[in-house]
């Protein structure tokens, strides 16, 4: 039997700019998913899932299997988009086992499906270059799970390393490794709350990305994404586009450009101007892309009161889910403390914390 493991993530910045050709910068988390593999005769797939206590069974010659809208799309998908792809695999017993927590933005769908891709394709003695790895399994959440998502948690789950975010191109997939300083923690803060519409909308604002590329495409020369349009081109032909469209394509602008600077300020160790740049991302993130909430709104805002906080804002989708805070070791505990009561206070809702460093991607495990 042999065993991998993949991580969740937490995106510092560049947030809804995976999907338009953009620029990111997620970091691996220390919570991960597990799959342990051993093969078997017949060319099936014999899964069970420890957290859900469940085992179900497919055929890898069966060509009709589609999603069932539960945790076994997830594997069952990336089984199918390796086959699909021409990389035929042996059947298998996995055993999953997930501590990222479900639901809340820290891709907890990325470790499950990057971990099972990791695992089937040792089981079949497949050699997979680590970049089509993620491309596939963004592709098996994009057309067997049907999540039209971009190729970031993927791509992260893979190539994350300790104590370094990753600065990513999207489009090229070429990315530097940031060292983020001994003296700061990620903290994630869970709002404990999820809007039912979230993955809806999700498909909604790459639908008016796409409107918006549309649209500039006649004025703007070789446009094929956002990430060609510079914020000075989009003002000029401002008028001719859709007042909400509009704003959705000044948000993946500017936090392309925000992500860029980031890069820098993180490499000169510049924290202050680091921290500023996540503020006016969820600036943009709450008013232009509209995809903050109330509690993610008040936990950034409750965030950035306390002292030894660099930067605040919401990560991941959005529409509930988490927050992501660069804080001084220092202060954690004040941190953790102001945060959950002010939070509770005013919401009622208790807040999960988690005081993460950046980790490494995915593995076999011994
Ligand atoms: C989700 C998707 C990612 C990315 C983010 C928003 O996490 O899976 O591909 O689009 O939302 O930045």
């Amino acid at each position: 039997m042999r065993t991998f493991r993949a991580p969740g993530r937490v995106n510092l910045i560049g947030e809804h700019t995976d999907y338009n050709d953009g620029f990111v910068m997620p970091a691996a988390l220390d919570f991960s998913t597990w799959v342990s593999v051993s093969p078997l005769e017949e060319r099936k797939l014999k899964i069970f899932s420890e957290n859900y206590g469940e085992e179900i069974e497919v055929d890898l010659d069966d060509r009709n299997l589609s999603a069932r809208r539960r945790w076994s799309d997830y594997p069952v998908g990336v089984a199918v988009v390796l086959e699909r792809a021409g990389h035929r695999l042996r059947g298998a017993r996995l055993q999953i086992r997930g501590e990222v927590p479900i639901g809340s933005g820290l891709s907890s769908s990325a470790a499950i499906e990057v971990a099972t891709a990791c695992a089937l394709t040792a089981n079949s003695g497949l050699k997979i270059d680590p970049r089509e790895l993620a491309v596939l399994c963004q592709r098996a959440e994009n057309e067997f799970v049907g999540a039209r998502v971009g190729i970031m948690d993927q791509f992260i789950s893979l190539f994350g390393q300790a104590q370094k975010a990753l600065l990513l191109d999207c489009r090229s997939l070429e990315f530097r490794l940031l060292p983020l300083p001994d003296n700061v923690r990620l903290i994630i803060c869970n709002t404990m709350v999820k809007h039912a519409l979230a993955s809806s909308a999700y498909n909604e604002r790459r639908a008016q990305c796409e409107a918006g590329v549309k649209d500039l495409e006649k004025f703007v020369p070789n446009v094929t994404a956002l990430r060609d349009v510079t914020l000075e081109q989009l003002e000029a032909h401002a008028d001719g586009l859709d007042d909400v469209v509009y704003r959705r394509c000044r948000h993946v602008i500017t936090e392309n450009a925000r992500v860029l600077s980031a890069g820098e300020a993180l490499e000169q160790g510049n924290l202050g101007r680091f921290g500023e740049l996540m503020a006016e991302s969820h600036r943009s993130l709450r008013d232009d892309y509209e995809v903050s909430s109330e509690e993610l709104d008040l936990m950034v805002e409750i965030a950035q009161k306390v002292e030894g906080v660099y930067g605040a804002r919401m990560t991941g989708g959005g529409f509930g889910g988490c927050t992501v805070n660069l804080v001084a070791d220092t202060r954690v505990e004040e941190f953790k403390d102001r945060v959950s009561r002010e939070y509770e206070r005013t919401t009622t809702l208790r807040p999960e914390i988690y005081v993460c460093t950046a980790a490494n991607g995915a593995e076999e495990v011994f």
